[in-house]
């Protein structure tokens, strides 16, 4: 078993990463009260929660099951589920546990985040993007009918416990959406890393357990470092959303159906990296180097057909890095190293845009 410390002073935490973990005893070594509230979703509950309710012995487990979709993860399920705890008795010596994938464990983050001002809560993610990415460093939210994540708190859990065999059930696309976070990693920080992922596609795309574990554990370390450096984005974190600006735009243009998160930020990458070459010199090898990786991860690196520049732009100043009306994007200076920028001429953006696929 691999374990990663978050280094956040008294609000530090262990990442564990291996086979077989949620049948193990670890959860219950991170819980203090007697009460547990399991929260997952209707085709997680079938496969996971028996295990994880057998391994945590004598505490009395309530379960609560949300529907499956990122449609859930809204002001009503947050409403149901305090409700459910009230109904149930819960009090602030609960301890939450999010068994599941983004959705869930954002969701139930904001619930641990508020509910009686705070309660205790874990994170048992069961999706690579949730593994490497939305169970660790302490964003929770809940979606708001005109934007995504607009309601949430920083509000760090207990532990993460990231088990491998989980994949064996997870859609190989869901898979490969998660692939396009672990990517970023390397781009963002760690041209070694990079290069390791180039030499190892094929493993990874077997789910290949030694690869994936080294994968996973190093996507984990380098975002525990950026948060511990910068827990609430006031600066640095913020280039943990490398292709996230052009990714949401892609998100929302077409209406979160089309594309997975991970496969709109794989595009939004190959687009960050074209971007680069103008904005920043990065050489056009290395801008060609990511579109392969993403490819041969079998990732989309183009813009959807339908899709006009000026759209993508203007959905592109909702994001949340925009300040004063301004884009503010992550470029790259060279694989391993990036920088957040206002400095980028929105013709440039128009440009990309049009040169990844959008209609001018
Ligand atoms: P998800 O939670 O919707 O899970 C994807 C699908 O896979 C769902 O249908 C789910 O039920 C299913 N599933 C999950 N694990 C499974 C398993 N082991 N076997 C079979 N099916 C399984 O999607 P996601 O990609 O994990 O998360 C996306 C969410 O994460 C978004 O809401 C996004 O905003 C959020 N996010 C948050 C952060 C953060 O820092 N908090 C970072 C990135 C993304
Ligand atoms: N997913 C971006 C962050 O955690 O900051």
């Amino acid at each position: 078993m691999n374990r990663v410390e978050v280094e956040l002073g008294d609000r530090s935490y262990p990442i564990f990463i291996g086979e077989d973990l949620l049948g193990s005893q670890i959860a219950a070594q991170h819980i203090n009260g007697r009460q547990v509230a399991l929260i997952t979703n209707s085709t997680i509950a079938p496969l996971y929660a028996a295990r994880v309710k057998a391994a945590l012995g004598n505490l009395r487990v309530d379960v609560f099951e949300l529907p499956d979709g990122e449609a859930y993860k809204n002001i009503e399920s947050f409403g149901s589920i305090i409700d459910w705890l009230m109904d149930n008795r819960h009090n602030r010596s609960t301890t939450l546990i999010a068994l599941g994938g983004g959705v869930v464990g954002d969701l139930t983050g904001f619930v641990a985040a508020t509910f009686q001002r705070g309660v205790d809560f874990i994170q048992l993610p069961t999706t690579l993007l949730a593994q490497v990415d939305s169970s660790v460093g302490g964003k929770t939210a809940i979606n708001h009918p005109r934007g995504k994540n607009m309601i949430g708190a920083f509000y760090q859990p207990k532990c993460v416990i990231a088990d491998t065999s989980v994949f064996e059930t997870l859609p190989d696309r869901e898979y490969r959406a998660g692939l396009a976070e672990v990517v970023k990693y390397g781009i963002i920080s760690d041209a070694e890393f990079f290069e390791w992922l180039e030499d190892h596609a094929d493993g990874l795309l077997r789910k290949d357990a030694a690869t994936l574990t080294h994968a996973i554990r190093r996507s984990v370390e380098i975002k525990a470092e950026v948060v511990a450096s910068d827990e609430r984005e006031t600066g640095r974190r913020a280039i943990l959303n490398y292709g996230h600006t052009f990714g949401h735009a892609l998100e929302t243009a077409t209406g979160y159906t089309k594309l997975l998160h991970g496969e709109a930020v794989a595009i939004g990458m190959a687009a960050a990296s074209s971007l680069s070459t103008t904005v920043t010199g990065l050489k056009p090898e290395a801008a060609a180097r990511v579109v392969k990786l993403l490819a041969d991860l079998g990732l989309p690196t183009r813009i959807p057909a339908g899709l006009q520049v000026q759209e993508l732009i203007d959905l592109m100043r909702m994001d949340k890095k925009v300040i004063d009306g301004g884009l503010r994007l992550i470029v790259a200076d060279e694989i391993g190293t990036v920088q957040v920028t206002a400095a980028v001429q929105e013709r440039d953006v128009a440009d990309v845009l049009a040169r990844c696929g959008a209609d001018q």
